[in-house]
C-alpha cells in the first residue's frame, strides 16, 4: 500500500457534504432524481413473503436474470452480448480492481489517458503496475498511441471513451477504430470504462470500442448502475472476452464470493418492471439543462483567458484557468464561500497542470448552479 496514494477526492467530498455548500466536486447523481418509488416497488417484489433465496449465498458470476437483462440492453445498443459474457460486480469500481488483479503482474505497464479517473489509477497502482500517461492536450492521437505502445510495451490500455472523467471528452468513432487496430497489432488488453455512456445529451452515440474490429477479443467493457439508477446499490458489471473470464471469475471469488444477492435481485426486478428507459430519459433531460446552465454561467464566472470543455453528456466539465492561476491554492477560499470543485492536479499521474479544475453539473438544479458559479466567480476574481 505504501506506493498508493489515498484519494484526495474523497477527502474533499467529506468537506462538501453540508447543505450550505454548492458542490461541483463529486460525480454525484442528484438524490432528488432517484426513482425512489420504482426502487421501493422492486425491493418489495423481491422481499415478498417466503422469498428466502435473496438472503442466501449465490453464484459468483451474478444473478442470471440481471445478467440476461444487461445482455439484452447491450445488444440493443449495438453490442451483441450473451449473459455468460457478463460478471456482476460490486460497483464498477470493483470491476476495475478485478481487471487489474486478473490481468496485471507487478511491473507491467498500463497506458492511461491524462488526466485520468483517479480511482482507476489506484487500482493499477495496487496491482504494482507502472502507469504511463498519454499526453493531455486534445483528443488521443492514434500515431502517438502506436509510438508509445512500441516504446513502453504496455499490457493494458485504460480508456473512458464516453464523456470522460474528468474532461467530459468523447472519443470519435474513427478514433475508436484506430485504437482497436493498434491494440490488435500489439496484443494489448483494453479496459473500456463506461459508467456515463447512457447519459448523452446531444449527438449520436459512437460504437463501443469492444465492438470495433480487432478489439472484440481483447476488450473488457465495464458498466454501472450508479449513475443511471443509484450508486448506493453498488451494482456494476463487466463484459469480458473468453480469454479473460476464468481469471476474472477467480479474482471475484477471492474478493467477495459474489455481489449482494438482495441488491442484484432488486435491480433485476427494477429492470423487469420496465421503468429504466423512462427514468434515464428523465435524467438526460434534467442533466442537459444543468449542463446548459453551467455552460452559460461560466463565461461570467471565470477570469478572462479561461477555457472549458463542452461535453455531449456525462457529469463533468474541465476548466483551465489562466496560466498563472493555481486551482488547488484557491480551493480553501472557495470552501469558505461554500462552493467546491476538484483541483485538476488530482487527475494527473505525470506532470500536473495546476490551472485546471473539474466541475460536476449534476448535483444541483440550474438556480443553484448559477448561485454556485457567482460565488466561484467572486473567489476567482479575488485570487487573480
Ligand atoms: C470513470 C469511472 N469509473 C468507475 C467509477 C466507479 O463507479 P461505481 O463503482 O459506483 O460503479 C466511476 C465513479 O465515479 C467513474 O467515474
Amino acid at each position: 500500500m505504501s506506493g498508493v496514494e489515498p484519494s484526495a477526492l474523497r477527502e474533499i467530498l467529506a468537506l462538501t457534504s453540508h447543505s450550505r455548500v454548492v458542490s461541483f466536486a463529486g460525480g454525484l447523481p442528484d438524490p432528488e432524481l432517484f426513482d425512489h418509488e420504482g426502487l421501493r416497488l422492486a425491493f418489495e417484489r423481491v422481499l415478498a413473503p417466503g422469498a428466502r433465496h435473496v438472503f442466501q449465498y449465490s453464484r459468483t458470476e451474478g444473478d442470471p436474470e440481471l445478467r440476461a437483462a444487461i445482455a439484452g440492453r447491450l445488444g440493443r445498443r449495438g453490442l451483441p452480448t450473451a449473459p455468460d459474457d457478463l460478471l456482476i460486480t460490486t460497483g464498477s469500481q470493483q470491476a476495475l480492481a478485478l481487471t487489474a488483479a486478473a490481468l496485471l503482474d507487478p511491473g507491467d505497464t498500463v497506458l492511461v489517458e491524462e488526466p485520468c479517473y483517479l480511482a482507476a489509477l489506484q487500482c493499477f497502482g495496487l496491482a504494482g503496475a507502472r502507469v504511463v500517461p498519454l499526453p493531455a492536450a486534445g483528443p488521443l492521437d492514434p500515431d502517438l498511441l502506436g509510438e508509445l505502445v512500441r516504446r513502453e510495451r504496455p499490457k493494458l490500455l485504460y480508456l473512458i471513451p464516453n464523456f470522460q472523467n474528468p474532461t467530459g471528452r468523447t472519443m470519435t468513432a474513427h478514433l475508436r477504430y484506430e485504437v482497436a487496430r493498434v491494440a490488435a497489432d500489439h496484443g494489448l488488453w483494453i479496459v473500456e470504462d463506461d459508467p456515463y455512456g447512457e447519459l448523452r445529451y446531444r449527438g449520436e452515440p459512437a460504437p463501443a470500442v469492444a465492438a470495433c474490429p480487432g478489439a472484440e477479443d481483447r476488450t473488457i467493457l465495464v458498466g454501472s448502475f450508479s449513475k443511471i439508477l443509484a450508486p448506493g446499490l453498488r451494482i456494476g458489471w463487466l463484459r469480458a472476452p473468453h480469454g479473460a473470464r476464468r481469471a476474472l471469475h477467480i479474482a471475484k471469488q477471492t474478493a467477495d464470493l459474489h455481489t449482494s444477492t438482495l441488491d442484484q435481485a432488486a435491480v433485476a426486478a427494477y429492470l423487469a418492471g420496465g421503468r429504466i428507459d423512462g427514468h434515464i430519459a428523465g435524467l438526460r433531460q434534467a442533466y442537459a439543462s444543468r449542463m446548459q446552465a453551467m455552460l452559460e454561467g461560466l463565461a461570467n464566472a471565470l477570469p478572462d483567458g479561461s477555457t472549458w470543455s463542452t461535453p455531449d453528456g456525462g457529469m463533468f466539465l474541465w476548466v483551465r484557468l489562466p496560466e498563472h492561476m493555481d486551482a488547488e491554492a484557491v480551493l480553501p477560499a472557495a470552501l469558505r464561500h461554500n462552493v467546491a470543485y476538484v483541483p485538476g492536479s488530482h487527475f494527473f499521474t505525470g506532470r500536473s497542470d495546476p490551472a485546471c479544475m473539474r466541475l460536476s453539473f449534476t448535483a444541483h438544479p440550474p438556480e443553484r448552479i448559477a448561485d454556485g458559479l457567482a460565488r466561484l466567480g467572486a473567489v476567482l476574481q479575488g485570487a487573480r
